[in-house]
């Protein structure tokens, strides 16, 4: 076995032996993507970016934002995208992502994505694409745009290449993207049996917490304005909790409430601790406290989570620079995997190189 290249200047991660001419990775790894379609929140934060975080401990992880995605249904305005991913990269830091650990970077800053999606297409059924359910869902929700497009069909296809272009072993992602994974490991399975065994087949790693309600109760997201964001200040974020409905029939302090109607609870579910969540429920049950007072603990709970990201925040908005320098040497590591990955697959469809 002989070390056909050492790992990147931080020493981690991609130190690959040749074998018998295979390529062994000594560490297995991750990847994930994010649309840049809008301002962080701590959905976002509790459903994903912890849990990244907590992986770049035990494995080698490519997170990256995904522009080139937000453009297949944002393509008609575009000009929040800028500031969307601006927004992100900071956020994706404050949160603890470490580009010593992690290879942060941008889809589109690494053009071999597009190359390998080109690829990708060719092999592709078309009726793969139309059955995967979120096509239809999405174009249902956002009827006021025209998604009838070649690019927002080809949506999987484009992820698929993002995943396999790195042979990511674990995908981290919400629930909503599992059909995505399940059409990549088709398209995988399928490149793999036409040109012989490329990629390895990408397995989905589900978050912790799934689902986080929205100041509203309802799913927490952009669209319904419900949202706490990463980037509101203390100031907003207290108000926003203080007017969070509760148990609707819960009206005077004196009524007993039932902790599950109300979504200040299941907030209380992320950001509390065990102890805390039987202590207010119990007290909702019996009327021992009162919901300004379950709110007070959740919001000093939420303060713990966010203090140290509103300090790095701060910090890396002053350093605009140095964020720029991280994405930079970030994308310089993934190009140079990415590069090694489409050489492979030419090789392998028998192109002239
Ligand atoms: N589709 C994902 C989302 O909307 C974003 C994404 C793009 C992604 N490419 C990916 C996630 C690759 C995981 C892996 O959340």
């Amino acid at each position: 076995m002989n070390p056909s290249r050492s790992s990147d200047a931080s020493g981690r991660g991609i130190i690959s032996l040749t074998e018998r001419g295979k390529t062994v990775l000594s560490q297995k790894r991750v990847l994930s993507g994010m649309q840049p379609s809008g301002k962080l929140h701590i959905g976002n934060l509790a459903g994903a970016l912890q849990n990244w975080v907590k992986l770049q401990e035990k494995y080698d992880c490519y997170y990256f934002v995904a522009d080139w995605h937000a453009l297949t249904s944002q393509y008609a305005e575009t000009s929040q995208i800028k500031d969307s991913v601006q927004d992100m990269i900071i956020n994706w830091l404050a949160a603890g992502l470490d580009p010593d650990k992690s290879t942060i970077f941008i889809q589109s800053w690494v053009t071999e994505h597009a190359e390998l999606h080109t690829m990708l297409s060719m092999i592709t059924p078309l009726g793969w694409l139309e059955r995967v359910p979120t096509y239809k869902e999405k174009q249902e929700e956002l009827k006021d745009k025209d998604l009838s497009t070649y690019g927002f069909l080809g949506y999987p296809v484009l992820q698929s290449a993002d995943i396999l272009i790195y042979k990511a072993n674990y995908v981290p992602v919400g629930i909503d993207q599992i059909p995505h994974l399940e059409i990549t490991r088709e398209i995988c399975r399928r490149f793999n049996h036409l040109y012989g065994e490329v990629f390895p087949e990408p397995e989905g790693l589900l978050a912790e917490f799934p689902k986080v309600p929205g100041i509203d109760g309802r799913k927490m997201s952009k669209s319904y304005g419900n949202c706490i964001y990463l980037s509101d200040t203390p100031k907003e974020v207290e108000q926003k909790i203080k007017t969070m409905m509760t148990d609707p029939q819960r009206i005077k302090r004196t009524d007993k409430g039932n902790p599950e109607l109300s979504p200040v609870f299941q907030l209380h579910k992320v950001f509390s601790t065990k102890t805390e969540q039987d202590e207010v429920a119990e007290g909702c049950r019996t009327a021992g406290i009162g919901c300004l007072d379950c709110k007070a603990i959740l919001i000093k709970n939420l303060f713990k989570v966010l203090e140290p990201i509103w300090a790095r925040r701060e910090n890396l908005l002053k350093n605009q620079d140095a964020v720029r320098d991280i994405l930079q040497s970030g994308t310089k590591r993934a190009k140079q995997a990415a590069f090694e990955t489409i050489n492979e697959v030419k090789k392998a469809i028998s192109l002239y190189t």
